[in-house]
């Protein structure tokens, strides 16, 4: 059984979908949900699902990375995980984290990567004129959004749209997304997810 330890900053809607799916046949359990934001919601819904719960505030850290981050690792070697899944963490991490977890860090990004790495991608998916939008799910690497990816889910984009618009129309494919590619990646298996 894999233990997967799940990193948020806010709401933690795809956490919550990835934990839910983890049950009964699944290769892997949610062992840790950790949230650099105290006040994020997300750390309620875990522990209301009987899930570990910490915090690391970055901005305890004033701008000291590598401190935040060798704190990050000592609270989360301990619960030994196997795999990282980033859903919704909006800290930007460093080669010396990726690696101490090489291969094991999985994020989800609301974007068609390679378009829109980065923030504002729904706006800019909009502005660009673009017919279609989605979001992808990709190994971490040391560049930002930049590793391979492991699957990927489109919707279209309708005239009018505002960001908000599109941004809930993605995160309902990410809610399917996630979960499908971290089932695969659990057992090895990094054939990329095609949705729908
Ligand atoms: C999701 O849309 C996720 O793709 C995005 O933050 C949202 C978190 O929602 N992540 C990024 O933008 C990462 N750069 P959630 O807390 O409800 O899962």
């Amino acid at each position: 059984m894999k233990r997967v330890a799940i990193l948020i900053s806010g709401g933690g809607s795809n956490m919550v979908r990835l934990a839910e799916d983890m049950s009964d046949d699944h290769p892997a359990r949610p062992v840790l949900v950790l949230s650099n934001n105290p006040d994020a919601g997300g750390l309620a819904k875990a522990a209301q699902m009987g899930i570990a719960t910490e915090v690391v505030d970055h901005r305890d850290f004033k701008g000291d990375r590598e401190g935040f981050e060798r704190k990050l690792i000592s609270v989360i070697d301990p619960y030994a995980p196997d795999i990282l899944a980033l859903a919704g963490f909006m800290r930007i991490l460093t080669e010396e984290f990726v690696t101490h977890y090489a291969g094991r860090v999985l994020n989800i990004h609301p974007s068609l990567l390679p378009k829109y790495k980065g923030l504002h991608t729904h706006a800019r998916a909009i502005e660009a004129g673009d017919k279609e939008a989605g979001c992808s799910v990709h190994e971490v690497t040391a560049e930002l959004d930049g590793g391979p990816i492991l699957g990927q889910a489109r919707v279209p984009i309708v005239a009018g749209d505002t960001s908000d618009d599109l941004a809930a129309r993605v995160l309902v494919q990410e809610h399917k997304l996630y979960p499908a590619v971290l089932r695969r990646f659990a057992v090895g298996d990094k054939t990329p997810v095609l949705l729908p």
